[in-house]
């Protein structure tokens, strides 16, 4: 409930149960609202001033009709001189309909004052305020709207509306305007608006006829059914043919008996079939990122197919080196295609990665090991691309320069990935323990392709930076600044 309802409540006697029944019908009084074509009112009594004085603490427009308090009421103190009718009312403990002035203004108003009990006891007083102006002659659905609407009132001064149960909103809640019918005790029809006679013929239900009961013209009433049964409201979510329905049956009470019930209906396969088109594009995205993968794949295969025909060993080197650059982007392609929600988790790329480099090892006489430290966590796409190729270069460049085979052909070695996410970074080292680098390196001067390329994704694409320093063999340390990652909804 708003704050400012709470404030005002301070002054009542409302507490416990009973301000949880307040509460549960502030929650479903729209229903109220839009039959009656009203503004409603919820007031408590001042402590201790029988009914002198009473506090708005709730207030309800309709969807239905124009409102006459466009501001806010709640917080306001009505009293007696102001509306004797209010008094009157809970005095007497009845439904009163009588003249008024719109609250705070000199405006004609005609007002009707509902108590609202609670086991028996009245503890508020809801106010239906309507402008005196509409005078013309009721149509079928004003007049069917009212008279359920009396049913209510007289359930909330009986004290079974609201119902004794926490309404669970959700979103698509249909509202009396969405398409309303009114059923008597024997569940028959009474009266359908026409954006019900619309739902209806929708659901592929043509002739509707009055004293007929919905299941008889083909409709599934099971939840209307159940609601009268269990003397409380229930929801359905009805999906006839390709078309997609909410539904709300609501028990009318007479005495705690069933009288009736008035059903809502809303069409809501326009909404269903856009949550499918939202779920086809996730689809589609990851479709393209498996596609892309297989491409990368294809283009790589081609390569090494081309290498082998080569003569020239520094061509060939150059395809090989062509052909793994492009399979670790496929790697990243490959796990975006996975997951829904367009981030990788570094963790299942970084293994595949290394894989890649060990595949490049290929005479049993060079031992190399390789281990991964740490976890970069969940990245994007655009971070996880760039730094896949790095890693790739910067771990091919210890298998290729760390470790110079001896006399026999052999070496042996350890390389060390290590990923670390800092607050606003993620930090990444490739260190290895060769023989260093070459004397008076420099990033700068001394690059070839490999290093070249590692820079302009680390400085370029990632904003970060690189340093290639000597610690008893080379240790590359990359600093890749993150954006603040937004909550995810799921
Ligand atoms: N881990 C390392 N240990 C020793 N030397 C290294 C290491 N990494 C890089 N270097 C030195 O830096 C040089 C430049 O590396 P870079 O990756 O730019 O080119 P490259 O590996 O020679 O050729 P490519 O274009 O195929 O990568 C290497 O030739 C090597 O001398
Ligand atoms: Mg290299």
């Amino acid at each position: 409930m708003a704050t400012v309802g709470g404030l005002a409540l301070r002054n009542t006697g409302l507490r416990g149960d009973a301000l949880a029944h307040a509460q549960r019908l502030l929650a479903s009084w729209q229903t109220l609202a839009d039959l009656s074509f009203s503004d409603l009112l919820l007031l408590a009594p001042v402590q201790g001033e029988e009914g002198r004085r009473f506090v708005v603490f709730g207030q309800v427009r309709p969807t239905t009709g124009q409102t006459l308090y466009p501001a806010d009421m709640v917080g306001m103190v009505v009293d007696e001189v102001e509306r004797p009718l209010m008094s009157h009312a809970w005095r007497q403990g009845e439904v009163l309909i009588g003249g008024g002035t719109v609250l705070g203004t000199k405006e004609r108003a005609r007002v009707q004052c509902i108590p609202v009990r609670h086991r028996g006891s009245m503890i508020a007083l809801v106010t239906r305020e309507s402008s005196t102006e509409s005078g013309r002659r009721h149509g079928e659905l004003e007049r069917n709207y009212l008279a359920t609407f009396d049913r209510f009132a007289t359930m909330v001064a009986e004290g079974s509306f609201p119902f004794g149960r926490d309404e669970v909103p959700y979103g698509d809640t249909p509202r009396v305007g969405d398409g309303a019918i009114v059923l008597d005790g024997e569940l028959n029809i009474v009266f359908a608006s026409p954006n019900a006679v619309s739902s209806l013929h929708r659901m592929g239900i043509h002739a509707y006829t009055k004293g007929l009961q919905l299941s008889e013209l083909g409709f599934e009433q099971g939840a209307i059914d159940t609601a009268i049964r269990a003397r409380l409201p229930v929801d359905e979510e009805l999906e006839p043919g390709d078309t997609s329905f909410t539904l709300r049956a609501i028990p009318l009470l007479e005495a705690d008996k069933p009288v009736g019930a008035i059903v809502l209906l809303r069409d809501v396969t326009d909404l269903r079939s856009r949550d499918r088109m939202l779920l086809s594009k996730d689809a589609t995205i990851r479709e393209i990122h498996h596609r892309v993968k297989n491409n990368l794949q294809t283009i790589a295969a081609l390569l090494r197919l081309q290498g082998r025909r080569l003569k020239s060993g520094e061509a060939q080197e150059a395809i090989d080196d062509s052909e793994r650059r492009i399979r670790s982007i496929a790697i990243v392609h490959e796990t975006l295609s996975r997951d829904t929600r367009d981030v990788v988790s570094f963790d299942d790329v970084i293994r595949p990665l290394v894989r890649v480099v060990e595949e490049t090892v290929s005479t049993p006489d060079v031992r190399l090991v390789f281990d991964v430290e740490g976890d970069a966590g969940d990245l994007s796409g655009d971070v996880a691309t760039p730094l896949a190729v790095v890693l790739n270069e910067l771990m091919q460049n210890a298998v290729d320069h760390a470790f110079p085979r001896d006399g026999e052909g052999s070496a042996k070695g350890h390389v060390q990935v290590r990923l670390a996410r800092e607050e606003r970074e993620l930090v990444v080292d490739v260190v290895d323990d060769g023989v260093g680098l070459p004397a008076g390196f420099t990033l700068e001067d001394g690059s070839g392709l490999g290093l070249s390329i590692v820079q302009a994704l680390v400085k370029g694409e990632l904003g970060g930076s690189i340093v290639l320093r000597d610690e008893n063999g080379t240790r590359a340390h990359v600093r890749v600044p993150l954006a603040p990652v937004a909550p995810v909804d799921l």
